[in-house]
Order: C-alpha cells, then structure tokens, then sequence
C-alpha cells in the first residue's frame, strides 16, 4: 500500500504549531518518502508478536538500548511474549535502561492502578532490568517541574530513547497528550480528557477513582526518539490510526504529528485499520 506521508492540509497557521514541529515539518517535506510504515496484521496476537519480535531485536542489536515504554492494554500482549524471549531464549535486559511514558499524577507507585505497579507486574519484575535502569515518572511529586524537568534531563543523560512504543488512545492521544489547540513540547502535568478518563474506568471500581490528571512526556519527548512503534488494536481505534497515517497534522489530533517523524512503524490490527483508505 502506498500512503501520503504527509497530508499537506497541514495547519497552515504556524502559531498553532510550535516552533519544533514546523522546522521538523519543512525537514521532512523537503526530504519526502514514505515515512510511516504500516504493518496490518489479523489480531491483537499477530500485532503483539511483532511488536515483541521488533523490541527484541532492538535489545539484540543494542544491548543497552533505552526503551520508551507505554502501559494500557494495548501493550500487554507484547509485554507477556518478553518475558517469555527472557525465560525461553534468554533475552537480555541486563543493560536496558526504561522511561516510561506516564503516569497517574497522585497516584501511589504502590496502588495497583499506578503505572509503576502496572509495568512491575507485566515486564519488570519478571525480567532482568535492574531496578537502577528504570525511570518511572513519580505521581507524588510534590514538585512538579522538577520532576518533569529532572525527566528530561535523564532521557537526555542516557542518550535519548532508542525505541519508544505507543499505545493511542480513541481520541488520538499519545502519551496523555490530549487533544488540544496546541502541541504540548516537554514532560509536563495534564489534565486527562473525559473520554479518557471514562475509558480508563474499566481498570478502577468506578469513574470518581480515575485520576483527573496524569504526568506525560510531552510531543517533542516523543519525537525525539530515534525509532517508534506504535500499537492499535480493535475497531475503536480505526479513526485514531486513520489519523495517524493520513490525517491532517494538528494538535487536535496528537497521533497524526507521528507523519513528521523519520522512522515510525505502525503495527495494527485488521480492526483497527479499517478506515485507512488506499490511496
Ligand atoms: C499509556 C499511554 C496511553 C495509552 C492509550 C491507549 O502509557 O500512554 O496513551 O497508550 O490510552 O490505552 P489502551 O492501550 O488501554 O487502549
């Protein structure tokens, strides 16, 4: 399938873009190609096998990769088939470094619905990453520029992130960054959408328990990874991931900024590519 990388519907008014996205914008139509790589696959199993096969190799070409690590139920799949290329194959995480992409802003670490309890169950403690390799926003902060700021500067200390996977939510969030009339740069404190948080309910007793707001890497945190991913799965998503490949590019739709970046693979199901036309 060929697809148009970049919708040329591109807002044209600049300020609603920052400063980041338009030089990335003007790099990127400049060098033209097809960027987005699309993966279809018939089920969430087929989608979950890749994206394990493409983070092991990753781990196998580079050893101490950093890894961008996304929760929900989107990645869980994947995350079981690590654990099993870590107790069958010996897949190695010893010199893995992790960041994951957010957090529940006053939430525990120990509250199950917590992120960190969230990653601890499904990949860290049943592999061999060690514990000092781990960077988990903490949702306690009592300082939050600090914390988001500190974040940073640690992604930046390690080198950057090598490999960032992503979820995306119905409303083509990325990370917690919501829809909004303009693109959020850095790690930063969100307020989480209603549709957010009525989706994510399904992992609390009830609504009223779902955190209103959450700490999320930010667009350019994102866009500077070096290699994405990013996972759908299930008709729900089909309009986000419709975006995501050929949607105008603007801060009402997070995912579609993915066009701009030089080396995304997005791997979905039949489901969820439903509404991606052939062009
Ligand atoms: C999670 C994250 C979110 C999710 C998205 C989809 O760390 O950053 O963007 O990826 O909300 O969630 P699921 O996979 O539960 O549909």
């Amino acid at each position: 399938m060929k697809l148009s990388v970049v919708d040329l519907n591109i807002y044209a008014n600049t300020d609603k873009i920052n400063e980041y996205v338009f030089k990335t914008f003007i790099r990127i139509l400049l060098t033209r190609g097809d960027y987005v790589k699309l993966i279809i696959v018939d089920n969430y199993e087929f989608m979950s096998k890749k994206a394990a096969q493409i983070l092991s190799s990753q781990i196998i070409l580079k050893p101490n990769s950093v890894l961008g690590l996304a929760t929900g139920s989107t990645p869980e799949g994947m995350y079981e088939i690590l654990v099993k290329m870590y107790q069958e194959e010996g897949l190695d995480f010893s010199n893995i470094t992790t960041f994951n992409l957010d957090e529940y802003y006053m939430i525990n670490p120990n509250n199950k619905q917590s992120y960190n309890y969230f990653m601890h169950e499904k990949l860290f403690n049943s592999v061999n990453v060690l514990p000092e390799n781990i960077n988990m926003l903490n949702g306690m902060t009592n300082n939050i520029e600090h914390e988001c700021k500190s974040y940073e500067e640690k992604i930046s200390k390690c080198g950057g992130i090598d490999l960032q996977v992503l979820g995306v939510g119905k409303n083509g969030h990325i990370g917690f960054n919501e829809p909004d009339f303009k693109f959020e740069a850095i790690t930063h404190l969100v307020e989480l959408d209603e549709e957010t948080i009525e989706a994510n309910s399904r992992f609390f007793n009830n609504k009223e328990e779902v955190p209103t707001k959450a700490l999320s890497m930010g667009m350019k945190t994102i866009m500077n990874s070096r290699k994405i991913i990013l996972l759908a799965n299930g008709e729900e998503k089909a309009e986000a991931i419709k975006q995501a490949v050929q949607g105008s590019i603007m801060p009402e739709t997070p995912v579609s900024i993915l066009q701009l970046h030089p080396d995304v693979t997005i791997i979905v199901d039949k489901e969820a590519a439903k509404l991606i036309n052939e062009k």
